[in-house]
């Protein structure tokens, strides 16, 4: 049997997205509203609260850095997700090593096995609780051993790893 439910509870059941560490300037910032958009050109998307101080970084400096964390930097997640930019410098905090970006003018996150460098192609703001900032993905840095499976997925008060290859 299926049950008829409120939009937000359909929202709500969602299995998850991918945590991902924010980089503009010199921030950082944990978000799950992440999202691919296009393979040609290669672009990403990213939804931004208009409140953080994220958004008004990406919506000035048009480019922002995607990292992905590992499920062991948990704590991590939990600072930059929690903590603004406003009062404290997220970089000093949490101890990870800024490196500068190869074509963006802003900081990527060494201890990340994998980093996007994004370009603002497209800004969606329709008004919700999100601003979407669409990125096209000009440089990427990826770990000799990186593996998929050591991202973590994240949605409605859920964090999980990722699970068995399928097929
Ligand atoms: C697991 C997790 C996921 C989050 N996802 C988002 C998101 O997708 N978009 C967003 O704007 N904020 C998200 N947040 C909240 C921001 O990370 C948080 O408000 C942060 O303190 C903003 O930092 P800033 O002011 O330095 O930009 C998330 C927080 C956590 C813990």
């Amino acid at each position: 049997m299926k049950l008829t439910a409120e939009p937000d509870d359909g929202l709500d059941a969602i299995p998850g997205f991918p945590v991902v560490l924010i980089t503009v300037d010199n921030n950082i910032m944990t978000a799950a509203a992440f999202s691919f958009y296009s393979f040609k050109p290669p672009s990403v998307m990213v939804g931004i609260i208009p409140e953080n101080l994220t958004f008004e970084l990406i919506a000035k400096r048009r480019e922002f850095g995607i990292n992905f964390p590992t499920s062991d930097q948990f704590e991590e997640i939990i600072t930059c997700g929690t903590a603004s930019g406003r009062d404290e410098n997220k970089f000093e905090t949490t101890g990870f090593t800024p490196v500068p970006g190869e074509v963006i003018g802003t900081s990527l996150i060494a201890e990340c096995p994998l980093n996007l460098e994004c370009q603002v192609v497209h800004q969606i703001d329709f008004g919700g609780s999100h601003c979407w900032f669409v990125g096209e993905i000009v440089k990427a840095h990826i770990e000799e051993s990186y593996r998929r499976d050591r991202a973590l997925m994240y949605w409605n008060r859920e964090f999980r790893r990722i699970g068995a290859i399928v097929n």
